[in-house]
């Protein structure tokens, strides 16, 4: 069969792909129907994303995924664009650009935690309140690629501090902070968490839940009055629980996002 796939048909498979994770399988059969004429225009559709660089099949454990594609820019919150070294930004959707290298270091955009950990971020520094106003610092703990504290910086924080225990990860984040000009603003270092100094008005951490609890005191110490906590990495079922105990340091929930089968969510003080 010759001609292109339907747009409604290609927006249903994106929508769809954002939501959670699908096999090729999946999206045929959800979205193909019953008639073999709906497979075949779901294939094709598949085909002419993939070509055109929005998604990209993934082998893992024998498996075969379909996911958003970060070889070009990408939207990934209201006002955030991740867009990848050398990428098209000719043509990338406007908003704030996020530039990050291909590397090792988790963080190029393609984990729903990452995604969620900067729609919080926007969230966050959307309030125009003057509590998190230019002047304001962002601490980002296990910055991995350097994402968000350089998307916090962009959306307007004054200066940042990305913290990780991995010598790699380090060397990739300062890479992305010279990547988008950002080297006299942004420092990245391998401080321990509880030997960091000073309040923040933006806390960033995207770290498994365990993690996340074992953390909870020296991260709402590290928030100063009015600051928002930016929490990423968390099953829906541990949610209750690592809310409970940051309760337990005055923290209370104000934004709560879900993608993927992971939860990222906004605290701030005063709960
Ligand atoms: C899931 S990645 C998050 C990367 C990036 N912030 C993002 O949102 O995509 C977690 C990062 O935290 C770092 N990390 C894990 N535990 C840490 C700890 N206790 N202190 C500092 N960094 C830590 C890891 O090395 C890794 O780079």
């Amino acid at each position: 069969m010759t001609g292109s796939a339907t747009e409604p048909l290609k927006r249903r498979i994106l929508e769809t792909v954002a939501a959670r994770r699908c096999t090729p399988a999946d999206l045929l059969r959800e979205l193909g129907g019953a008639s073999r004429g709906g497979r075949r225009a779901v294939r094709r559709a598949l085909r002419e994303l993939v070509a055109a660089g929005e998604l990209r099949y993934l082998l893992e454990a024998g498996r075969s995924w379909i996911e958003p594609s970060f070889g070009r820019a990408v939207r990934v919150s209201a006002r955030l664009v991740l867009c990848p070294e050398g990428g098209g930004l000719a043509e990338s959707p406007p908003g704030v650009v996020v530039r990050i290298a291909p590397g090792a270091a988790f963080g190029a955009g393609e984990h729903p935690t990452t995604r969620l950990a900067l729609q919080g971020i926007d969230f966050a520094l959307a309030g125009g309140e003057g509590r998190r106003a230019p002047g304001s610092r962002v601490l980002d703990v296990g910055t991995g690629s350097g994402v968000l504290v350089i998307a916090a910086v962009r959306l307007g924080a004054a200066r940042g501090l990305g913290i990780d225990r991995d010598p790699c990860a380090r060397f990739e984040a300062q890479a992305n902070v010279r990547l988008n000009g950002l080297e006299d603003r942004i420092r990245v270092s391998d401080v321990p968490l509880a030997a960091v100094e000073g309040r923040f008005a933006l806390v960033a951490a995207n770290l498994r839940a365990p993690t996340l609890a074992a953390m909870a005191q020296s991260l709402a110490r590290r928030c100063m009055p009015g600051a928002a906590l930016v929490l990423s990495g968390i099953r829906p079922p541990e949610e209750s629980g690592l809310l409970e105990i940051y309760s337990r340091f005055g923290m209370r929930r104000v934004w709560r996002e879900t993608e993927g089968g992971w939860v990222g969510l906004v605290l701030e003080p005063g709960g």
